[in-house]
């Protein structure tokens, strides 16, 4: 059978070029991530201000970052800037590591794109049913 492209072009030229051109976002990505982590941080905080206190709604937002940190850093683009452009390992074992536990994410890219697309929903309407007044937030402590 022939093969269907004269040459390999990899992902230079349009349509892999989109597949290519996304792995940008990354750098996008983490300062959200570092915003909505913030954001879950001051969950922590009862209605005065004062820390130490937690709800339900600390859980939902805590569950969906680290859903979103967990998707972000599943991202191959993430295992390429900790693992690629090395030749050996073996003189780098703190890279080394972080590739193992990105690789092991990575492994579950598709689960945790689904799983944090569905946790950004899920916390977006309670916070908007919270703020709306149809419920309040339960509080553990
Ligand atoms: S979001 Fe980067 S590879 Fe999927």
């Amino acid at each position: 059978m022939a093969e269907p492209h004269a040459a390999y072009t990899g992902e230079t030229r349009f349509p892999l070029i989109l597949q290519n051109l996304h792995r940008y976002f990354f750098y996008l990505a983490i300062p959200v991530a570092g915003i909505l982590t913030y954001d879950a941080a001051l969950g922590f905080r009862n209605a005065d201000g004062a820390w130490g206190h937690a709800g339900l709604g600390t859980l939902v937002l805590v569950a969906n970052v680290a859903l979103i940190w967990a998707y972000t850093l599943s991202c191959h683009s993430c295992r390429h800037i900790v693992g690629g452009r090395l030749k050996h390992f073996s003189k780098h074992p703190v890279r080394y590591r972080a590739w193992q536990l990105v690789g092991r994410l990575n492994a579950r890219h598709m689960q945790l794109a689904w799983l944090s697309l569905a946790s950004v929903g899920l916390a977006d309407l309670y916070v908007y049913l919270v703020s709306s007044g149809v419920f309040a937030d339960p509080k553990f402590f």
